[in-house]
């Protein structure tokens, strides 16, 4: 998610910019930038921390009372300098948050009429638009920009000629802070607490002049002044950054119907699957990954095989990178990794290149190490996840994997449409089983004194029991483990009596009777069963002793809608065992280490 921070006062701007992306670097960026107005409008950018900017001696020297910044997480075009924001026409800088989907075309457009593009981005387009539409009036030239553009815009420009920032909200938040004779800009009210707490929150479609003499607020489509209220912040920082969760687990749970439809976005049309992913030829895949990723892999397997009739192999990385694996240059080797930084994935993914096998990211940071080695990959786009327990990043992954597998199905000529509704409905679905939130919370109740779960799926919900156990184990300290429910009679079921709680993943499908079969060994057993199902019948209702019901999904995708109430029984027990969730014991966000 990018970050805007902009001020128009009588401080020195650059000091107050650099703060102000200070307070935004908790949304995760890749590269940062400064515009300061004095005379004129000097810009300093540069790929890395803000830290780093903030070191450079340009900086220092920017003088003046005016100016906008930015944090960039890089959507198009890799995260170097060159792509950093502010973006410059001749007369303005901007600063975007959000995507220009009709990018291509609008650059095409004004690269016709002569203007020069620099950078690989789509948000350079709103600079020279803007510059193209220009007629004297900055906020009709923004207005009337907006209105060719497709997509999310939350933007800020700086203008050579006024003493002004000009403030349009479509699709991404943009904020007023209003402090005392100054005013603030952001697109997010962690930046504005340390000056004022009262705020204007732009609707949609609104465009604001802010000035020297205070601000105006229009409506973009009509030029109708509007006098939004001034309302006042009560949140504390921390509270902001997690979007009034408490805590960036929960968030990141709960923005999955969002993440799930972002991942799909533009990449299922009528014309079928739109991946810039090379798999021509390809006769085998080869998965690898580590932790949560690894298990995406797993369920890819199923995807890929059932969907596309491609074998397909799934190894952790680092045991694939130690094993002498035999590749060809027929197979594909699919990385799959949420920051693009854990060691032995990427080298694993060095080896596969080493031996001439074609490489392929699944990969969530742009511009992450893994992101730049593959031959081609698909963005998660999940945005920055911040909890170290991987929950939107997972269901994204499988969101891609499905992407992938029906583009290979495509390619043989087989129909995907089915399957293709059935992805798109998922984020749907997916929001309806977040309302399960304060019910699981209280199941988890009944469980924080546990020593031991066993969790128990087959089909893609086997791969899914070994993530649920994961989730519960790395975050409450839980032992947990996954099993394929059949393979219970062959070991782990002499663990079962009423100290080893079980949880099914019984949705709906080909094996569901198999399923439940198996809930009745452990019932006859002593042991106590939490059922998660897509229907409830006599038979579980005798079986289980708490149960879990979500909606139905395709045996293909149903594991995206199950996920959700394992990530949230990990989290609420966890939570009620006062651990901390966003930061477990032992654990890094990402292992950059063998
Ligand atoms: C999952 O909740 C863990 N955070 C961990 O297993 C993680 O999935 C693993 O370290 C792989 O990380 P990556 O996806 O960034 O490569």
């Amino acid at each position: 998610m990018c970050g805007i921070f902009g001020y128009i006062g009588s401080q020195q701007a650059c000091p107050l910019l650099i703060q102000g992306l200070e307070r935004l670097e908790y949304r995760g960026y890749d590269s940062a930038g400064v515009c300061v107005k004095d005379i004129d409008l000097q810009v300093v950018k540069q790929e890395g921390r803000v830290g780093d900017l903030k070191q450079l001696p340009s900086v220092s020297k920017l003088k003046g009372t005016l100016g906008i910044a930015h944090t960039r997480w890089a959507t198009h075009g890799a995260p170097v300098k060159k792509n950093a924001h502010p973006h410059l026409s001749k007369s303005f800088a901007i600063v975007h948050n959000g995507i220009v989907e009709n990018h291509g075309t609008l650059r095409l457009m004004l690269e016709q009429e002569g203007f020069e593009f620099v950078s690989d981005t789509d948000s350079e387009v709103l600079a020279h638009l803007i510059e193209h539409v220009y007629a004297g009036d900055v906020v009709s030239a923004v207005s009337q920009a907006l209105s060719l553009v497709e997509g999310a815009v939350g933007l800020a420009v700086l203008s050579q000629e006024y003493d002004s920032i000009v403030v349009a909200r479509r699709g991404s938040p943009m904020i007023i802070g209003v402090g005392k004779d100054e005013l603030f800009i952001s697109s997010d009210a962690a930046a504005v607490l340390p000056h004022t707490r009262s705020v204007v929150y732009l609707k949609e479609g609104q465009i604001a002049l802010l000035s020297r003499s205070g601000y105006e607020v229009v409506d973009a489509s009509s030029g109708v002044s509007v006098h939004p209220e001034v309302e006042r912040i009560s949140w504390t920082l921390e509270h902001i950054e997690k979007g009034g969760y408490p805590h960036f687990m929960l968030k990141e749970i709960f923005e999955q119907p969002r993440t799930i439809a972002e991942a799909l976005r533009g990449r299922l049309t009528d014309k079928g699957v739109q991946l810039s992913v090379d798999v021509s030829g390809v006769e085998r895949i080869v998965i690898v990954a580590c932790g949560t990723s690894w298990h995406s892999g797993l369920i890819g397997k199923y995807l890929i095989e059932r969907l596309a009739r491609v074998p397909v192999e799934v190894d952790y990385a680092s045991e694939f990178r130690y094993r002498e694996p035999v590749l060809s240059p027929k197979d594909l080797v699919v990385v799959i990794s949420q920051s693009g930084e854990t060691a032995d994935t990427l080298a694993a993914l060095r080896l596969a290149k080493r031996v001439g096998a074609k490489t392929l990211g699944l990969v969530n940071v742009v511009g992450s190490t893994i992101a730049r080695e593959v031959d081609s990959g698909i963005f998660l786009r999940a945005g920055p996840e911040i909890g170290v327990a991987s929950t939107k990043a997972f269901t994204s992954q499988v969101a891609c994997l499905s992407l992938l597998a029906l583009k290979l199905r495509e390619d043989k000529g087989m129909p995907i449409a089915r399957f293709a509704a059935e992805l798109l409905s998922l984020p749907e679905k997916v929001s309806s089983v977040l309302e399960l939130s304060e019910s699981i919370k209280k199941l988890a109740e009944e469980f924080v004194s546990e020593k031991n779960f066993l969790y128990l799926g087959r089909g893609t919900n086997f791969p899914l029991a070994l993530e649920g156990a994961l989730k519960l184990k790395e975050i409450s300290y839980i032992h947990a483990e996954g099993y394929p429910a059949a393979e219970m009679k062959h070991g782990p079921i002499a663990l079962i009596d009423e100290h080893m709680p079980v949880f099914f993943i019984a949705t709906k499908d080909s094996s569901y009777e198999k399923v439940v079969s198996n809930m009745q060994e452990v019932r006859s057993r002593g042991g106590r069963i939490v059922a998660l199902v897509s229907s409830v019948d006599a038979e579980v209702s005798k079986l289980a002793d708490h149960i879990i019901v979500v909606p139905y999904a395709s045996e293909e995708l149903s594991v995206v809608v199950n996920a959700i109430p394992l990530q949230l029984f990990a989290y609420h027990v966890a939570n009620l065992k006062g651990l901390d969730v966003d930061k477990p014991r032992n654990l890094a966000k990402s292992v950059t280490v063998e």
